[in-house]
């Protein structure tokens, strides 16, 4: 995918802020500090357009990045991040779910899990859950950089074997940008008419 153009458009709390539908969307959800803003960045070759930050919770609205004018890029709030209050935590809940119930421009669902670590209760949670969606789902396996080479079949396998389900397990480095050319191929076949 050659990137002409990526714009940060808008950091969403509410559904009516949400862009005017039409293009399609891609969202990226997971764990607080799993790597979203990150992969992001890196798979449209961008330094800083999402936020990163090594403290995690910082992604708290649902954040839309326009891209060659032609699909989004959706940056979804991390959950798990046991600091936030309680009250926070379910308002960004409910904020997600109503995303992933009602956008209809939503054409595939990224779900970034730690390669390093079988998945949490959280992220099992999750998954069943987008698993009952209308919706492509993938699941990206990502900090591939912190394990080595030989350890990366079991890891997917593990984490396979802990989601319960049939989904790809695409492994990746958004630090070191492996796997990022497969993943791309996947988005360009999701929005090829
Ligand atoms: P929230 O916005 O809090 O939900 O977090 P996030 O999922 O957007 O995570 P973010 O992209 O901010 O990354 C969290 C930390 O993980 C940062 O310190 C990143 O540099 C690091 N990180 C992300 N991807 C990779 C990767 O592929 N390899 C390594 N080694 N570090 C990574
Ligand atoms: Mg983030």
């Amino acid at each position: 995918m050659i990137i002409h153009s990526s714009e940060f458009e808008i950091s969403a709390v509410r559904p009516s802020q949400w862009p005017e539908g039409g293009l399609p969307e891609f969202a990226f959800i997971g764990r607080s500090n799993v790597g979203k803003s990150t992969l992001l960045n890196r798979l449209l070759n961008r330094k800083n357009l999402a936020r990163v930050s090594a403290q995690p919770g910082k992604t708290r609205q649902i954040n839309f990045y326009v891209i060659n004018d032609r699909f989004r890029f959706v940056d979804l709030p991390g959950y798990g991040y046991a600091s936030v209050s309680k009250r926070e935590r379910s308002q960004f809940a409910s904020m997600i779910d109503k995303y992933l119930l009602e956008r209809e421009p939503l054409c595939r669902i990224v779900q970034l899990v730690d390669i390093r670590h079988e998945p949490s209760k959280d992220d099992v949670a999750v998954h069943q859950g987008l698993c009952e969606l209308d919706v492509p789902l993938l699941v990206v396996a990502t900090k591939m950089d912190k394990i080595g080479k030989s350890q990366v079949a079991s890891h997917v396998k593990k984490i396979r074997q802990t989601l319960q389900s049939g989904v790809e397990i695409y492994p990746v480095s958004a630090e070191k940008r492996v796997g990022l050319d497969e993943l791309w191929t996947l988005f360009e076949a999701d929005m090829a008419p």
